[in-house]
């Protein structure tokens, strides 16, 4: 892609990646993800946020520069809001390449500097509050948003034209198709971005909310008028959209959840899966929608996504070697680090000789204040009596999130 316009004097000049490569070794973006870079030009150029070298995104960026006559010599400012190494590591390179730039981070970003770049000279710590004049009505202030998603995070805002460089915050999974501005997005593509939000949220976000919760409110007294983020859309059409969202989001795990059941399941010889029937069925019967998840055929990052947005949650696994099946016994660290809490929850699941898979799902799920069903285990093929068991668990379930109103919703922002 080429630099884009956002408004006089200011551009995005970052890079669509679509690649094999995990996003934080982690998670498939199968849609691909962007790297959003801008500059900033008064009497002084102020480029903030960069790339990391990620299928030649460190060369379009180059490139964007220099399609808007800036010579990397050129750059007098190096804004680094958050210092992730896929905005920051073309950090090094550039700074060989803008010998006189000065980097511009908060105290914390600048332990990072020198920790991930070696560098520690003409680098400026800036805290809320402080501001950057960089001439012919160009001018800088920034506030910091600590965890979201990392310590040390700040954002950059704009004051003339009430632009918001908001960091990872208010960022997106996918890329651009056809444009970079929510406004410019046909209604169709309406689905596609709320899944890439949430899904992103849910991966790398949702573990801080209370900070996403708190970097709002402190945020608020600023007149923003579009918000440019790391990752994902620019919303210049409807800034306050993305924040309801993100607010929508962290309240997920506040016990906001939408009343949806999401049913994860694993099985070694199919007796599991039998189970999975009856549950399945149960909570069909109350017409809440239902989202059902196999591991480990399907990836951590999309199961993720409908586990943290739905109130209602099912494991259904074997035991396997006296504990958890494997893959849901990872599925559930992660379930435990991002913070998926607040579920009307139960268990089901398959042993042969010996159970174990309970042990390791009551001892996993302790902190994450679920509410659970009595849990179903069996030993090898369900019984008729254990079958209807299982229905009535998916049916009750499903009861307690139909009535859970969205008490959350966009709108009422
Ligand atoms: Fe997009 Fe936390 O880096």
């Amino acid at each position: 892609m080429t630099s884009i316009k956002l408004t006089d004097n200011i551009y995005w000049i970052g890079a669509e990646v679509h690649s094999e490569d995990l996003f934080e070794g982690i998670w498939p973006t199968p849609k691909g993800v962007t790297l959003n870079a801008y500059v900033v030009k008064g009497d002084k150029t102020a480029v903030i946020e960069l790339v990391r070298e990620w299928g030649g995104a460190s060369l379009t960026l180059l490139q964007n520069l220099k399609e808007l006559g800036i010579a990397p010599k050129d750059i007098n400012y190096i804004i680094l809001n958050h210092l992730e190494p896929d905005h920051t590591g073309f950090t090094y390179t550039l700074r060989k390449l803008a010998p006189n730039a000065e980097i511009v981070c908060t105290e914390k970003g600048a332990a990072l500097v020198n920790g991930f770049y070696g560098i520690n000279d003409k680098v400026r710590n800036v805290k809320s509050g402080d501001t950057l004049n960089l001439g012919q009505g160009k001018e800088l202030v920034f506030a910091e948003i600590p965890n979201v998603h990392w310590p040390e995070t700040m954002v950059s805002f704009e004051k003339s034209t009430g632009i918001l460089f908001s960091s990872d915050a208010f960022g997106s999974f996918g890329s651009f198709r056809g444009s970079i501005f929510d406004d410019e997005q046909p209604t169709a593509n309406q689905p596609y971005w709320e899944a890439e939000m949430l899904r992103y949220y849910a991966n790398i976000v949702a573990t801080f909310s209370p900070s996403v919760l708190k970097a709002i409110d402190a945020l608020g007294g600023l007149d923003v008028k579009m918000i440019a983020p790391s990752h994902g859309l620019i919303w210049r059409g409807a800034p306050k959209a993305v924040v309801n969202k993100y607010i929508r989001y962290a309240n997920y795990n506040k016990d906001f959840a939408e009343p949806e059941v999401c049913v994860v399941w694993g099985s070694m010889y199919g007796n599991t899966e039998v189970m999975l029937s009856a549950v399945v069925k149960g909570i069909a019967q109350t017409g809440v929608p239902v989202k059902v998840h196999r591991v480990p055929n399907e990836n951590v990052s999309f199961i993720l996504a409908d586990a943290y947005k739905s109130a209602g949650l099912v494991i259904g696994c074997p035991t396997y070697e006296y504990a958890m099946f494997p893959p849901m016994k990872y599925l559930m660290d992660i379930l435990v680090k991002k913070h998926i809490w607040y579920k009307k929850a139960g268990y089901f699941g398959s042993f042969g000789w010996s159970g174990g898979a309970l042990k390791d799902f009551n001892e996993l799920s302790k902190n994450m204040h679920w509410d659970i069903l009595d849990p179903i285990t069996f030993k090898g093929y369900p019984t008729a009596e254990d079958l209807a068991k299982g229905e009535q668990m998916g049916n009750a379930i499903a009861q307690q999130v139909k009535d859970i109103p969205s008490k959350i919703k966009d709108e009422d922002y």
